[in-house]
């Protein structure tokens, strides 16, 4: 009796050990399985000119162009993530690295124009401007962030 339910214990334990192999492997090669990556400094520049487009909304509903002008100068003059960051992030976009450094222009000008437009004082060139600036965001928002996110933090959906 005793020595038949060990035999059971073990086949069964025999039986179960290559399941177990075969799902830590599984996991083990899915993205979804990889710790949590550590978020780019790419990310941290982000949420800095979130804010700055808050302020500027902010700023717009005041009538205070100065805090606009502050807050526009400040997206237009974003730091650069590290150099090895950089490098990581151009390798990924591989051929598509124009587009994304022409998005990342155009955003850096229109930002500017901002500025310029808020030390005018005219609310609506303001709010024109940033009406431009916001879409230049969206648009590299669109064709990149998934895949970065994806790439990164290997996220499927591309939200975290
Ligand atoms: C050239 C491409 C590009 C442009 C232009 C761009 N972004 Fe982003 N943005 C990204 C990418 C890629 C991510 C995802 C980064 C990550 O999650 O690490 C991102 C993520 C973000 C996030 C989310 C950060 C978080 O907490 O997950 C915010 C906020 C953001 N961007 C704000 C802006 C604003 C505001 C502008 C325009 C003034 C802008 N971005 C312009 C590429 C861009």
């Amino acid at each position: 009796m005793q020595s038949s339910s060990n035999a059971m214990t073990y086949r069964r334990r025999r039986r179960a050990v290559p399941w177990a192999w075969l799902i830590a492997l599984g996991c083990a090669g899915h993205p979804l399985a990889s710790p949590a990556a550590e978020p780019l400094a790419l990310q941290g520049i982000m949420k800095e000119m979130g804010r700055g487009m808050q302020a500027i909304v902010y700023g717009t509903s005041r009538e205070d162009y100065a805090a606009v002008e502050k807050a526009a100068l400040a997206i237009a003059g974003h730091p650069q993530p590290p150099l090895a960051e950089k490098m990581r992030l151009m390798a990924f976009v591989g051929t598509d690295a124009p587009r994304y450094k022409a998005m990342n222009g155009e955003t850096h000008d229109n930002a500017l124009a901002l500025a310029r437009a808020s030390k005018s004082g005219n609310g609506e060139d303001v709010i024109a401007a940033f009406h431009k600036l916001q879409s230049s965001c969206l648009g590299c928002h669109q064709t990149f962030r998934k895949p970065f996110v994806e790439q990164f933090y290997g996220k499927a959906d591309g939200r975290r």
